[in-house]
C-alpha cells in the first residue's frame, strides 16, 4: 500500500489499525466515573438488538450496567434480570431516558430504540456529557444526522454508530486490499440486501397493552394510534418511524460499500426505482428497490444498491453483500461469509473467510472513553452512510433523479424531495433537537 493510500486508509477508520486519530477531550485521557474505573454504563432499548448489546457489555469486565430504560415495562424487567443474572448486580430500572442523563455516575449509553429515536436521545445524552453507542442507522433522516454530529464534536463525545463491520476482520482486510490497488482504481461498488422477511398485514388502531407507554415510544414523532403491526420491531417499515430495510439491513452493506469505494463526501446525484411488487400490507417502504448513487470529482464514482426482501435465494452466495468493480479486478464480499478476490480474467486470487464481529466493536467503543480516540464508526461515517439510505429512500419515494448538494445537505430543484431531508414533529415536544 503506498503511503498516501494507507494515510486515506487510517483516515477513514480502520478497524484494526492502531494510532487511530486521537481528538482528546480536555486534552488528555477520559477517566471512567465508576468505582474501580469501570465504565458505566445505560442501556435505553433493550428490545431486540439492545438485549443482544446489553449481554455483550455485560460480559466486558470493564463495564458496570447501572441502567436499563425501556418504556415497555415488560421488556425492561427482563432486561434488568438479565444483567442480574450475568453480573450479579441489578441494575436502576428507568421508563424516561432523561433519568439516566441526570445521573453524574453514568459514563455512556447504548441507544438502541427504534430510529425515531436516536437523534433526539443522542443529542441530549451528549448535551449532559455521556459518550454514546447508537444503532444503525444512526438517523432517521438527514438533518438529524447532522445534528447528532454537531452535538458530538460540540461536546467532544465519543460516538459510536453500531455497524459492527467497521470493527470485523476480514472486512478491515478486504478494504486494505481495495485501498492498496489489489483490483485497479475501484470506479464502482455495489451493495445488495436480498432478505426474505414475512408481511405485516394490515392492522386497525386499538389500545396499547398495559405494559406499554406508547405516548413515550411515539416521543417527539407525530402522534399516531398504536396498532399491533407497528411495534415491536415492525416499526422499521414506517415513514415516521424507521428507514425501510435500506436502513435496516441495508445500511450495513451500503456503509462497506463507501468504504470500500473510498468516499468519504456525500453522492451529487441519486437516481432511484422501486416500490412494493410484492407485499400487499401495512408496509410503507419498497420491498423492490435499486439506487445508484453517483460521486462527483476528477474521476467519478458509483455506489449501487440493490434490494429484494421476498427472495428464498441468496445473491452471488450471500444474502446480504458487496461487490467492488475495479479496472483490474473485483472483490466479492459477504459480511457474513468471507471475500474473494479475482483478477482480470476473473481467475482466483485470494480468498479470506470471516464473520461479523460484535464485540470487538463494542470494545472499541470502551477503548476510545478511556483514549479519546475516534471510533471505528464515528458518527460521521454513520452520517455518510446513512445519507445514502435517506437519499435512496426519498429517490424512490418520489420517483425522479435528485441532484444532492454535498456542501449544504440539501436537495436541490426538486421541492418535494427537498423537504424531506428532514421531519415533522409532534409540537413542543421536549425530545425536538434544537435547530432541527
Ligand atoms: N447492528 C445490528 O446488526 C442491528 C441488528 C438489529 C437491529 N439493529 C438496530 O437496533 C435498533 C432497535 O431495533 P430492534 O429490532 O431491537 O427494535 P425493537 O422494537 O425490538 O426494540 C426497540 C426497543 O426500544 C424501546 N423503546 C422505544 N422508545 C424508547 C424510549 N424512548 N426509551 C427507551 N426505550 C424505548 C422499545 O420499547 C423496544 O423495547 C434499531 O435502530 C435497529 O436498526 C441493529
Amino acid at each position: 500500500m503506498s503511503r498516501t493510500n494507507r494515510r486515506r486508509f487510517l483516515k477513514q477508520g480502520s478497524a484494526m489499525v492502531a494510532g487511530a486519530t486521537v481528538f482528546g477531550f480536555s486534552g488528555r485521557a477520559q477517566q471512567p466515573a465508576g468505582a474501580n474505573g469501570k465504565i458505566v454504563l445505560g442501556i435505553i432499548g433493550p428490545g431486540g438488538m439492545g438485549m443482544n448489546l446489553l449481554k455483550s457489555f455485560a460480559a466486558q469486565s470493564e463495564v458496570e450496567i447501572a441502567y436499563v430504560c425501556d418504556v415497555d415495562s415488560d421488556r425492561m424487567n427482563k432486561a434488568a434480570q438479565t444483567v442480574e443474572d450475568l453480573t450479579k448486580r441489578r441494575p436502576k430500572t428507568v421508563k424516561d431516558f432523561r433519568r439516566i442523563l441526570e445521573d453524574k455516575s453514568v459514563d455512556a449509553v447504548i441507544i438502541a430504540t427504534p430510529d425515531h429515536w436516536h437523534a433526539p436521545a443522542t443529542i441530549l445524552a451528549c448535551d449532559a456529557g455521556k459518550h454514546v453507542y447508537v444503532e444503525k442507522p444512526c438517523s432517521h433522516n438527514i438533518r438529524e444526522g447532522r445534528l447528532m454530529l454537531e452535538a458530538a464534536r460540540n461536546h467532544k463525545r465519543v460516538v459510536q454508530v453500531g455497524t459492527q463491520s467497521r470493527s470485523t476482520e476480514h472486512i478491515t482486510k478486504a478494504v486494505e486490499l481495495l485501498r492498496g490497488g489489489a483490483i485497479g482504481e475501484v470506479l464502482v461498488a455495489k451493495a445488495w440486501n436480498s432478505q426474505l422477511r414475512g408481511s405485516i398485514g394490515h392492522a386497525k388502531p386499538a389500545s396499547p397493552p398495559a405494559h406499554l407507554d406508547f405516548d413515550l415510544w411515539v416521543g417527539p414523532a407525530p402522534m399516531v394510534p398504536y396498532q399491533s403491526n407497528l411495534l415491536h420491531a415492525n416499526w422499521r417499515w414506517w415513514h415516521a418511524f424507521g428507514a425501510g430495510d435500506m436502513g435496516n439491513d441495508g445500511v450495513h452493506d451500503i456503509d462497506i460499500a463507501r468504504w470500500g469505494l473510498g468516499v468519504e463526501t456525500h453522492p451529487s446525484k441519486v437516481a432511484a426505482m422501486g416500490g412494493k411488487y410484492f407485499f400487499d400490507d401495512d408496509q410503507q417502504f419498497p420491498d423492490t428497490q435499486y439506487v445508484a448513487f453517483e460521486y462527483a470529482g476528477a474521476r467519478k464514482r458509483q455506489l449501487i444498491f440493490e434490494q429484494r426482501i421476498w427472495s428464498p435465494y441468496v445473491q452471488e452466495g450471500h444474502e446480504n453483500g458487496n461487490a467492488f468493480y475495479g479496472t483490474k479486478g473485483m472483490l466479492v464480499l459477504g459480511k457474513g461469509g468471507g471475500w474473494q478476490l479475482f483478477g482480470p480474467r476473473n481467475e482466483l486470487r485470494e480468498k479470506m473467510a470471516g464473520k461479523v464481529d460484535g464485540p470487538s466493536h463494542h470494545r472499541n467503543f470502551l477503548e476510545c472513553i478511556k483514549t479519546g480516540a475516534r471510533p471505528h464508526a464515528d458518527i460521521e461515517i454513520g452520517h455518510l452512510s446513512a445519507t445514502l439510505v435517506h437519499l435512496g429512500n426519498i429517490a424512490t419515494r418520489v420517483g425522479r433523479t435528485l441532484h444532492f448538494d454535498p456542501a449544504t445537505e440539501k436537495i436541490v430543484g426538486d421541492d418535494e424531495a427537498a423537504k424531506l431531508v428532514r421531519r415533522s414533529y409532534r409540537e413542543d415536544h421536549w425530545a425536538v433537537p434544537k435547530g432541527v
